[in-house]
């Protein structure tokens, strides 16, 4: 049967808007701050199949959404690879740092058996979940982890760190290095139940125009192309890129594209064609006013009515939000007629 998500990505149906949000499963419900209290080691929840498949579905009881999005994390890679990464009380993420003989000293056997919770607990989601509804698995793009792995500045596009790197590692080889190990866990992850792929690119906006091709764009082409040889229809989000999101599409090809919440909804529509748009609205206006929340809503309904849209947001929902608004963005976007 094929999932509406799938409707909307694959034969770029334009009637139906499906709709589900980056970080549902998260700390703004209640019910995964009880079990976060109780098990302190982020990566551990991460790997604990069971907990990480009663998480994922938290937000499918409470809401009618058309995707569940598995509750891993992006760093779950650099972790196994031998970096361990710990969250300290709220801090975000901090990683050991980067070891170049650790990181080669890795095979595919080795990212299996410790990713293998991951696995189970797509498997164990799969059977739980509604035929109708996708079930979506993820991995960062490179540049992104990169950005974790050497600890680089999130200031605008911080020249001098990328030249630093640049001297002291064969970036390029780095990069291809982990094109085969994210290839392989998204791989496992569909074997697994996984049916959509959205690769989060969240640090593409660091990276200076004349390195976008080699640092972005053909990272994210090649984990593209293998999804196509899957099957597996893939999402990208390429944050931050601003103008360069047209060539994005037209160089990457994926079959859906999530806007993030810089950019102008008309825009979008005028220059990215031939594609999925998704997403867009800012996360910031859900701790608004109700009104403020549906008119915004609505705009993204129409700028994108007459092309294959998937209602998200442009980031992830923010822990502060209200989990009711939510449930009316939700009747918002069912009961919407244009
Ligand atoms: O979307 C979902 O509900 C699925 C789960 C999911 C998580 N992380 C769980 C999580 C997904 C898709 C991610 C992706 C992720 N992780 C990204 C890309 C998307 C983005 O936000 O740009 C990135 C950059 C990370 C790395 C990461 N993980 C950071 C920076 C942090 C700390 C700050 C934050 O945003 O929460 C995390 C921790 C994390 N990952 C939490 C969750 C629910 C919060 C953990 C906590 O309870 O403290």
């Amino acid at each position: 049967m094929m999932s509406n998500i799938h409707n909307c990505l694959i034969n770029k149906d334009v009637e139906y808007n499906p709709i589900w949000f980056m970080r549902q499963a998260g700390r703004y419900l209640p019910e995964f701050r009880k079990i976060r209290q109780l098990n302190k080691d982020f990566t551990k929840l991460c790997l604990n199949k069971d907990l990480s498949s009663e998480i994922t579905l938290q937000p499918m009881k409470r809401f009618d959404l058309d995707a569940a999005i598995i509750f891993s994390d992006i760093l779950l890679i650099p972790h196994v690879l031998g970096q361990t990464v710990n969250f300290f009380n709220g801090q975000g993420p901090s990683l050991k740092t980067f070891d170049m003989d650790i990181f080669k000293s890795n095979n595919l056997e080795i990212l299996e058996k410790k990713l293998s919770p991951v696995y189970s607990s797509l498997n164990l989601t799969r059977k739980k979940l509604d035929k109708k509804k996708s079930l979506i698995s993820f991995v960062g793009a490179p540049w992104t982890l990169l950005v974790y792995m050497f600890g680089l500045k999130k200031d605008k596009k911080n020249n001098e760190d990328i030249d630093k790197i640049e001297s002291k590692y064969n970036l390029k080889k780095v990069i291809d290095d982990l094109i085969k190990y994210l290839c392989f866990h998204i791989e496992k992850q569909v074997r697994s139940g996984s049916d959509i792929v959205q690769i989060f690119d969240s640090w593409a906006g660091l990276i200076p125009e004349n390195k976008l091709i080699d640092y972005c764009f053909e990272p994210n082409k090649k984990i593209v192309n293998y999804c196509k040889k899957l099957k597996v229809p893939s999402i990208c989000f390429p944050k931050g890129i601003g103008k360069n999101y047209s060539d994005f599409v037209k160089i990457v090809k994926p079959e859906g594209i999530n806007i993030d919440y810089t950019m102008s909804p008309d825009w979008a529509k005028k220059n990215l064609k031939n594609v999925c748009i998704q997403g867009g609205m800012d996360p910031k206006i859900l701790l608004g006013d109700e009104k403020g929340v549906l008119n915004e809503v609505d705009k993204y309904l129409s700028t994108f009515k007459d092309t294959p849209y998937i209602f998200n947001l442009g980031h992830g929902i923010l822990p502060q939000t209200n989990p009711s608004i939510i449930e009316k963005i939700i009747k918002k976007v069912r009961s919407y007629k244009p």
